[in-house]
């Protein structure tokens, strides 16, 4: 199913001389984590402006949930409740005087009950690390900060597509793995996401598809690999290949085997490197508090990691930290590889991810036994 479809869109900016679209037909699929990637003024953030009917297409046509975008004001207000652009400058993004005023802004304008919006206020807030600057004035935060709160923003519309225009630059590394986790779990729950990103490492990481952009003009769509094969296409792209990437073509070409499957994640390359035994994953489910499992395994011999917001912050509140932080599963992950137990304290609703991510290590050699307490 399609949730955006452009057909042939141009778009000039007022006095260019040169359009910033120019005859782009995209389609961005439900459910499908979708990166969009391009050099500096190749049209991604112009593209995204067209997503929310920002602007309107001198020609061509922009289509949301099949139906053609109305500029009308009352639709454009609904158009955005389904579709949230969290912009790639945060102050273009925040007019509230206080950062919990800021956040509500949007579900308030929805007209939802004012209970719903406290609720969604104090949801976006934690989801975001916000929690404790709620009550701060929004010219008071760092860049980081508001770019929390721009995302914070959007999270609270509970939009049926989230787009996210360069959401980790200037992000701080834990606070762009968190928000990558954060990503992930929302595309779990049904929504979708699409990010652009200068970032190809993280992108090759998470996108299941990928759309390039290169001075105005759509000329690639489809799966990572298939563009980072054709290195001439990449460069001439303004784009690097992926780390991972070139390690396991390099890897093959040693190796003389074929580079598939292709690792997106460190386990996954170990994976395919690594053959013996294999230490065990205990996963241990956390809903609103840590149990004494939770406890128990933190001060076991074993190494614990974190994966999933709640988890993160309960764990950052308690008196003994989990010894991997970020990256929670990869680095269970790593232990298992070198043959170590490990334990995984997961939010309950990430349990269904990490099983998937379990399984993805299938293809790549390696068969993680996994019990789930809790
Ligand atoms: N407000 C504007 N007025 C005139 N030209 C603009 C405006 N905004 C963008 N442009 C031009 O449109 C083109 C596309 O810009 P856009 O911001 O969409 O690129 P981008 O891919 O998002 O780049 P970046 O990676 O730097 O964010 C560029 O050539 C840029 O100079
Ligand atoms: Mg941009």
């Amino acid at each position: 199913m399609t949730v955006i479809q452009t057909d042939n869109i141009v778009y000039y900016y007022e006095g260019a001389s040169k359009p910033s679209m120019d005859g782009v037909s995209i389609t961005i699929k439900k459910g499908v984590k979708t990166v969009i990637l391009g050099s500096n003024g190749a049209g991604k953030s112009t593209l995204f402006y067209h997503f929310n009917g920002v602007v309107k297409p001198k020609s061509g046509t922009v289509k949301v949930m099949g139906k053609p975008v109305s500029y009308r004001k009352k639709d454009l207000r609904e158009l955005r409740s389904k579709v949230a652009v969290v912009l790639q400058n945060p102050d273009d993004q925040i007019f509230g005087q206080t950062v919990e005023g800021d956040v509500g802004y949007g579900p308030r304008n929805m007209k939802l009950p004012e209970e719903e919006v406290k609720e969604r206020v104090d949801e976006a807030l934690f989801q975001t690390g916000l929690g404790e600057f709620r009550e701060k004035n929004t010219m008071q935060l760092s860049y980081g900060q508001r770019k929390r709160l721009a995302l914070a923003g959007a999270l609270a519309m509970k939009p049926e597509v989230l787009i996210m225009d360069e959401p980790t630059a200037g992000l701080d590394p834990q606070m762009a793995l968190e928000l990558m986790e954060l990503a992930e779990q929302l595309h779990h729950n049904g929504t979708t996401i699409v990010i652009s990103t200068h970032d190809v490492d993280l992108a090759y990481a998470w996108a299941d598809e990928i759309h390039v952009l290169k001075r105005g003009k759509l000329i690639y769509s489809g799966t990572s690999e298939g563009f980072y094969r054709d290195s001439a296409a990449v460069h001439s792209t303004g784009v690097m290949q992926p780390s991972m990437f070139v390690m396991n073509e390099n890897l093959a070409r040693m190796r003389e085997s074929d580079p598939a499957p292709y690792p997106r994640t460190e386990s996954q390359l170990i994976s395919k490197m690594a053959s013996g035994p294999k230490g065990g994953l205990e996963i241990v489910l956390v809903d609103g508090e840590l149990g004494d499992s939770v406890h128990a395994a933190l001060k076991g011999g074993r190494k614990t990691g974190v994966f999933g917001t709640v988890v993160r912050r309960l764990v950052s509140d308690s008196e003994k930290k989990a010894d991997y932080m970020f990256n929670g599963f990869e680095a269970c992950a790593g232990e298992c590889l070198m043959g170590r137990d490990s334990v995984l304290l997961c939010d309950r609703d990430c349990l269904d991810l990490v099983k998937a991510k379990i399984e993805d290590l299938k293809a790549f050699g390696t068969d993680i036994s996994y019990n789930v307490n809790g």
